[in-house]
């Protein structure tokens, strides 16, 4: 084995494509320990900064006092808790749907919905860019997978009626909400209105808009004023805006019926612990308590913008939270990451192929709404210096 894998792992090094970790030894914030020193954050999916948030410490320690640490088995067998339940009912709430459903991940979340919607003589087209969970939930599906030009409703048009007269039975378009890694916003009123035309059901995952975009943070769908019927599937992320860990499906009943028969990654798996939906709920009420956060949140991207422009830096078009700066090769990106933690100590880690396309490695910086002016301020400079460096 070992002689199998090593000549992989080399060229994955001598590419600059080789993934490390680095160890955390505190708390997400604007600071981060990390083993070797502290360092500012700009990394991070912790976007209204409530990962450390005393409120949501407390909810999960009385949670685990409560309900104790393991949910114990799946959710269908004794693992559902009251402590579920009622995150359910608050998310399906604050989104304006029937019913809500908890996954474990986002990643699980969306195997789940894609391979209970279609299967085997239907079609999923994604765009381009998608998170990977969507692209390989698509993949798993069976179904046909057509990935249209990112953000490009022609495109979409295209691949819909090529198939026009194919038999598939069922259409699901998926789609980002906010772009994961380029962090502007999907073409939503247009997605759904070709949805309809095509008789194709809309799938949005708005991991990076729930929290952040919309009233109280409704998210891109609540932003663009779509309804149920506009955008009939709605998964989250809990990880993200909201501090905690988990994801869910908001929908209709029928919708979330049938993910509890079907959906394989909630059936056969383990609840999150209690405590966790717990902590998640306090954040749910903070989110949507969070237009404070959310001001601030849009005053550092602006700043972050209107800084980074008279430096001359390109940005992508992008108003949220992720704001990245595409560098070119990998071994440009790992380089311009590496320079801005030895010599400035800020963490902005590099994505690279096959994450992001060939050509487009980029640092993805990300601001939270605990940042300072100060420390964007840091950040500008610390780019500013970071890119001549590059090209001396
Ligand atoms: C758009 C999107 N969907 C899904 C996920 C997966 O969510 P999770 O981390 O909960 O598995 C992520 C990232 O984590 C994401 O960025």
């Amino acid at each position: 084995m070992e002689e199998t894998l090593a000549p992989a792992l080399q060229r994955r090094h001598a590419q600059s494509l080789y993934r490390q970790r680095r160890i955390v030894t505190g708390p997400q914030g604007s600071r981060l320990s990390l083993d070797d020193g502290s360092v500012l954050n700009f990394c991070s999916n912790d976007y209204l900064g409530l990962a450390n948030h005393p409120e949501i410490i407390a909810a999960l320690k009385r949670g685990a006092d409560e309900y104790g640490v393991g949910a114990g088995a799946s959710h269908l067998i004794n693992g559902h808790s009251r402590a579920h339940h009622a995150l359910e009912e608050a998310l399906a709430d604050f989104l304006g749907r029937p019913r809500a459903l908890l996954f474990s991940t986002g990643y699980m979340a969306n195997l789940g919905v894609i391979t209970s919607l279609v299967g085997k003589g239907d079609a999923i087209l994604e765009d381009r860019i998608n998170h990977a969970s969507l692209i390989d939930a698509g993949l798993l599906s069976g179904a046909r997978l057509q990935r249209y030009l990112h953000a490009d409703i022609n495109s979409l048009h295209k691949h819909l009626q090529k198939q026009a007269n194919t038999d598939d039975r069922r259409r699901l378009i998926a789609t980002d909400g906010v772009f994961s890694m380029d962090g502007d916003l999907a073409p939503l009123p247009a997605l759904s209105a070709t949805a309809q035309h095509y008789n194709a059901w809309l799938m949005v995952d708005d991991a990076h808009g729930i929290g952040i975009i919309g009233k109280q943070g409704r998210g891109t769908v609540d932003h663009f004023a779509l309804d149920q019927n506009q955008a009939p599937v709605l998964m989250g992320t809990l990880s993200k805006a909201f501090g905690a860990f988990g994801a869910f499906v908001a929908g209709s009943e029928a919708l979330i019926d049938t993910l509890i028969q079907q959906a394989r990654s909630y059936i056969y798996t383990t609840a999150l612990p209690p405590a966790i939906a717990e902590a998640a709920r306090t954040g749910l009420a903070l989110l949507q308590a969070g237009d404070e956060r959310r001001e601030k949140l849009t005053a550092l991207i602006q700043q972050f913008r209107n800084g980074a422009e008279q430096l001359g830096l390109t940005l992508m078009a992008s108003q949220t939270p992720i704001q990245p700066l595409i560098v070119g090769t990998a071994r440009q990106a790992m380089t311009l990451s590496e320079i801005l933690l030895q010599d400035h100590q800020i963490l902005v880690s590099a994505i690279r192929p096959p994450t992001v396309p060939e050509g487009s490695a980029r640092l993805r910086i990300t601001l939270c709404a605990n940042h300072t002016a100060t420390q964007v301020d840091q950040l500008l400079a610390a780019l500013d210096a970071g890119t001549q460096k590059m090209v001396q």
